[in-house]
């Protein structure tokens, strides 16, 4: 019997995806609970949460041991009880007994330099780190329309456009499903403005590009992938996330809606579909290899790609606390091996855990006698 934590910062916001993966652990001779880090008694280390009671289909409040198996389902804001837990969930990650489903990934100028360096490079979107007015506006004046996205950010959140026709310099954000656009009066005003935003965060800042579809609506494609339980990268689906006419997002948490992946192929030109796939099936196939050469294992990852018109792809951002939706919604068949997926996962992980360790202390006191 192994015991499995979801680890999350509220519990309620992914209350019916913990249940549903819960509900099919006694299966796997797996007991479920979920905690907040900032829950772990740094003395006992005994962690106060709720613990899943298959027989009555419900969690209960309980005190127990740090789980066998970690999955880390923590989204970050900028308050000080995140800052709190991220500072226990690093203590958590470099703790050698503890096994996570997976370690994170790096913000994005980090991802975009390993990218960039890779066989991946004609996919991914020139990128700057911004740092300080004068660069951005020179960046703009050569790409005449840019966004600007938080190194650390995710949902669309922070995102900001900014556009150069004639001397009028624009932004353009998104904000509750509403496109606000203004101009700045001076030069020195948006100088002042992306000061102002850089002191806050940092950003990076790419070339606006226009991946939208007939009706100018932003849109990408949004691929899941996961480990089975041998370990191996598989697709659990994919589906299209479209925004609004002349908006910049195509995040769900900003509006967008799903639809699936086959009507949108069915919408391009037949004799290109092929190729298209093809070049897909490579990133999917690629993107995990490489990332997994430089950083730490993961269980899963959600790529954003987006298309242009001339049907060019570019992968927009690597996600590895991905969402679930675009999937549920548009690939109803994936549903089951969404809620196994960690289970599988994790058993198989905590196996080898547990063999690896045997064979350590087998070797070891061989050594010894
Ligand atoms: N270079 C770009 N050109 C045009 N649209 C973009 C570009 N980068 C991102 N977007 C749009 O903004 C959305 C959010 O960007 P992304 O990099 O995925 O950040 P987040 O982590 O906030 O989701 C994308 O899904 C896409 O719709
Ligand atoms: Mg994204």
């Amino acid at each position: 019997m192994y015991t499995f934590g979801f680890i999350s910062l509220n519990p309620k916001i992914e209350n019916n995806y913990f249940t549903e993966v819960a509900k099919r652990s006694p299966h796997y001779d797996i007991e479920c609970y979920r905690f907040s880090p900032t829950n772990i008694n740094p003395v006992t280390h005994l962690v106060t949460g709720e613990k899943f009671y298959p027989d009555h289909q419900e969690w209960r409040s309980h005190e127990f041991p740090i789980p066998d198996i970690l999955y880390d389902r923590c989204f970050y804001a900028d308050h000080a009880l995140a800052k709190n837990a991220l500072a226990i969930m690093k203590w958590l990650k470099n703790r050698r007994d503890l096994l996570f489903i997976g370690h994170g990934l790096p913000n994005k100028w980090n991802l975009y330099q390993t990218l960039a360096n890779s066989n991946l490079s004609p996919y991914v979107v020139k990128t700057i780190p911004v740092k300080d007015a004068i660069q951005t506006l020179s960046f703009l004046e050569n790409e005449k329309k840019i966004i600007l996205k938080p190194v650390s950010g995710s949902g669309g959140m922070g995102i900001a456009c900014l556009e150069k026709e004639n001397e009028t310099i624009s932004v353009i954000v998104e904000k509750q499903q509403q496109i606000l656009r203004s101009s700045f009066p001076s030069i020195t005003i948006a100088q002042k403005w992306i000061e102002k935003i850089r002191t806050k965060k940092e950003y990076l800042a790419q070339p606006f590009l226009q991946l939208v579809d007939q009706a100018k609506r932003p849109f990408d494609i949004r691929i899941l992938l996961q480990k089975d339980g041998n370990g191996q990268w598989v697709e659990r689906g994919r589906g299209i996330r479209t925004g609004q006419t002349n908006g910049v997002l195509s995040n769900l948490s900003a509006g967008a809606d799903t639809e699936p992946f086959h009507n949108w192929l069915n919408s391009i030109d037949p004799k290109k579909i092929d190729f298209l796939k093809k070049e897909i099936e490579e990133l999917t196939t690629q993107l995990p290899k490489i990332i997994e050469q430089t950083y730490p294992p993961l269980f899963e990852i959600g790529i954003d790609i987006g298309v242009a018109q001339d049907l060019s792809l570019w992968i927009l951002d690597v996600n590895s606390k991905p969402g679930r939706k675009v999937v549920l919604e548009t690939v109803p068949l994936a549903q089951e091996s969404l809620y196994t997926a960690p289970l599988e996962y994790g058993r198989m992980l905590a196996l080898q855990h547990e063999q690896g360790r045997k064979s350590y202390e087998k070797t070891f006191s061989n050594r010894n006698q």
